[in-house]
């Protein structure tokens, strides 16, 4: 179940280049490249004449030729040649997708593109902003892509699984409250005069407890940023403390597995390259735990015969919530979908 008019993180910007890159999302093919002008474009990576796969072929100036027999196709997805013939059939062509770079990556509309809607991006300006730095990249993740979404609004997994870095017992001893807002889901745990976790020490040195704050935005399809803030307890100053945000879109490949584009970006610090460093590999470790316990997970999910077996508790209802925005919005855009024409514009 996807959610299809609505923008997915296909690529970091400096992924994309003078060269055709494949990306599959929300089940469909796509082939991605820049112009010789940086734009990005983005087609359907399936050729109108046999379905051969368009980015095997060539990247011909602002054209995809296609690597089977040659057939090409513009920036726009309209044929513009086929070899030995002049006729060009009107149905010889490829669906376009509506397609933002904004904030380091690059945004895929996946539904009608007359309703593409650059409002509808989450507001992940921290990833690009002067005063904050961004380190981050992206996890090939075989499961469900809301079972990430899950493991993001509900933090009390890190007392259990990330005791390394983020987690302690102050998270799951905190109740978390929560509100949900249109399409949003808000969570927030604030713990005060408590111990800092392993990875809060080695950034910041606390030597006593501190005051942290988890503030959580879930916005459609599957994006979630975390405000995070860490400062001696009792002194609510910047400088003695810390706070970055952990920005996080997953982009569903399909059913059962995910690319989970991170950044942790941060206002404290900034010309500290050695911390930078390693706050980036002690986030990419933990974020690697996730990934063990998500994969596994939805191999048991998958091998499970019962309908719906799962037993919610109280730390569920963010990621309740955000599942039930989720299939009303799919739902929504099931029911609208008309056959979307090919975009030759
Ligand atoms: S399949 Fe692409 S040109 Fe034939
Ligand atoms: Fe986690």
């Amino acid at each position: 179940m996807f959610i299809k008019n609505a923008w997915y993180v296909a690529a970091w910007g400096n992924e994309i280049g003078r060269h055709l890159t494949q990306r599959w999302i929300t089940g469909e093919p796509l082939v991605m490249f820049r112009t010789e002008a940086g734009e990005v474009a983005v087609l359907e990576d399936r050729c109108a004449h046999r379905r051969a796969s368009l980015s095997k072929g060539n990247l011909v100036g602002d054209a995809v030729q296609c690597g089977y027999h040659g057939i090409t196709f513009d920036c726009s997805g309209k044929c513009t040649h086929i070899p030995g013939q002049d006729k060009i059939p009107p149905a010889m062509q490829v669906r376009r997708y509506p397609v933002i770079e904004k904030w380091k990556w690059i945004w895929v509309w996946m539904g009608d593109p007359d309703k593409a809607d650059e409002s509808l991006l989450p507001e992940f300006q921290y990833n690009d902003m002067p005063g904050w730095l961004a380190t981050g990249g992206c996890l090939k993740v075989d499961a469900n892509y809301q079972l990430l979404t899950d493991n993001l609004l509900d933090l009390t997994h890190e007392t259990y699984v990330h005791g390394k870095t983020i987690g302690n017992s102050a998270i799951v001893e905190t109740p978390m409250e929560y509100r949900v807002e249109g399409n949003e889901v808000h969570v927030q745990r604030i713990m005060r005069n408590t111990p800092p976790p392993p990875l809060f020490k080695k950034v910041r040195g606390f030597t006593g407890n501190i005051d942290r704050w988890q503030v959580i935005r879930f916005q459609m399809p599957a994006n979630v940023s975390i405000d995070a803030r860490g400062y001696p307890a009792g002194i609510d100053d910047l400088e003695q403390g810390m706070r970055w945000f952990s920005i996080n879109s997953i982009t569903p490949i399909d059913e059962r597995s995910s690319l989970y584009f991170w950044t942790i970006t941060r206002c404290f610090a900034l010309d500290d390259d050695n911390l930078t460093q390693m706050i980036n590999d002690q986030i990419l470790k933990t974020f690697l735990e996730d990934v063990e316990v998500l994969e596994a997970q939805q191999q048991l999910i998958e091998t499970d015969t019962r309908a719906n077996p799962d037993i919610s508790i109280r730390a569920d209802s963010g990621a309740i919530s955000a599942r039930r925005i989720v299939q009303r919005l799919a739902e929504a855009d099931a029911v609208q979908a008309q056959p979307v024409e090919a975009s030759v514009n």
